[in-house]
């Protein structure tokens, strides 16, 4: 009903906009500002395992398999240790190497998906540590691994996964931090500065939403589209494939989401005037390149709409559009820049007329194979 909305007309905007109270949630009791410490209760009761694994192999479907891959990203940024990101569905059916020296993450909102429940019994059977990371509580995934984290984001209605997907990441990002600070690989100072960073993540989200209503009114341009491109890379990558099947899932327009460098491979090939293609072009370690990236696009009339840093002259000249990004750490980028393509796929779809909190031929929870 409209009173659970809490005055939203849909869950998922509600839920879109719950985000900086949620990661905050996410962060109680194990992120502390003052002494800058993060401290994850599975990770101090299981060091030995987490610490001492040979590697790391997250299964997951969905959006959560989106986290997984930027989960790999942290946690071999920061551990050090090789992690491998599996589709549940596939890991389960091919006889996969696993041993007693693998540690396995089972990422789940609902904790029911079948086949990641089918995918940690078998990790088990092999002698595999399991550590999950849910949403439900006391849910069947977190009733059949060794260990986890619950992200603690509430309840989540709308089918499209939102704030789900930043709680797995804010956990993930803290399980990479503590077992990276506890193997010596980051320095005090980088350990502190990253916490800094994070707690001031929910705040940036904040100011990312105040930006609704011209995401809104930019939506209203590209409800004619028939396909759409996402390009991101490094951790921006993960972030364009989960905006892209946001975009597909509500709105039911094909999308597609691409490591922007992989684009002359095959994708450049659909551009054209009707063609919008959205770019996380975010000021990191890649913004040189993606700045050609953007030019090759623009030299095929594709159109642009751009994620970018404040004050940022260069693409903001080149791009249609463009949505505001405050500046993180390139590691935490990812918890901002998923929300505008979360609010952009919503409000394609709101102007389409679709049903955004059940989609067609979609379910919350898939407990059948
Ligand atoms: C369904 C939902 C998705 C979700 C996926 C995995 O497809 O519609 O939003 O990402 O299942 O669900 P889980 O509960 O395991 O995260």
């Amino acid at each position: 009903g409209q009173l659970e909305k809490g005055g939203y007309p849909h869950f998922m905007l509600k839920e879109i906009f719950e985000q900086p109270e949620c990661i905050n949630d996410c962060m109680r009791g194990r992120v502390n500002k003052e002494t800058h410490e993060v401290i994850l209760s599975a990770v101090n009761d299981h060091k030995e395992h987490l610490l001492n694994a040979r590697r790391f192999i997250i299964v997951a479907c969905g959006t959560s398999w989106h986290a997984g891959l930027i989960g790999k990203q942290l946690i071999e940024a920061f551990c050090r240790i090789p992690v491998e990101v599996e589709y549940a569905s596939e890991f389960r059916y091919r006889n996969p190497v696993i041993s007693n020296e693998d540690v396995v993450i089972a990422i789940s909102q609902s904790g029911e998906t079948a086949d990641t429940l089918a995918a940690i019994e078998l990790a088990r059977s092999k002698g595999a540590f399991v550590y999950g990371i849910c949403n439900a509580v006391g849910s069947s995934i977190p009733r059949n691994t060794d260990s986890g984290s619950y992200i603690h984001v509430g309840p989540e209605i709308g089918v499209a996964s939102t704030k789900a997907f930043t709680g797995q990441v804010t956990v993930l990002t803290m399980l990479a931090l503590t077992l990276g600070h506890e193997k010596k690989l980051i320095n005090d100072t980088t350990y502190t500065h990253i916490i800094d960073e994070l707690v001031q993540i929910p705040d940036k989200i904040k100011e990312v939403l105040k930006q609704n209503e011209s995401i809104a009114r930019l939506s209203r341009i590209f409800t004619y589209a028939h396909n759409f491109l996402y390009l991101g890379r490094g951790y921006s990558y993960p972030v364009a494939l989960e905006g892209a099947l946001k975009l597909k899932e509500i709105s039911y327009i094909h999308a597609e989401g691409y490591p922007a460098a992989e684009m002359k491979h095959g994708p450049i090939a659909l551009v054209d005037t009707e063609m919008p293609v959205v770019v996380i072009a975010t000021q990191n370690a890649m913004y040189e390149k993606i700045i050609s990236n953007i030019q090759e696009i623009k030299a095929r009339q594709g159109r642009i709409i751009a994620l970018v840093n404040p004050h940022d002259t260069v693409i903001s000249k080149l791009a249609d559009e463009c949505i505001e990004i405050p500046e993180t750490l390139e590691c935490l980028e990812p918890l901002i820049t998923t929300v505008p393509l979360q609010l952009l796929a919503y409000h394609i779809a709101v102007c389409k007329g679709k049903d955004v909190d059940q989609p067609r031929n979609l379910a919350k929870s898939v407990t059948v194979e």
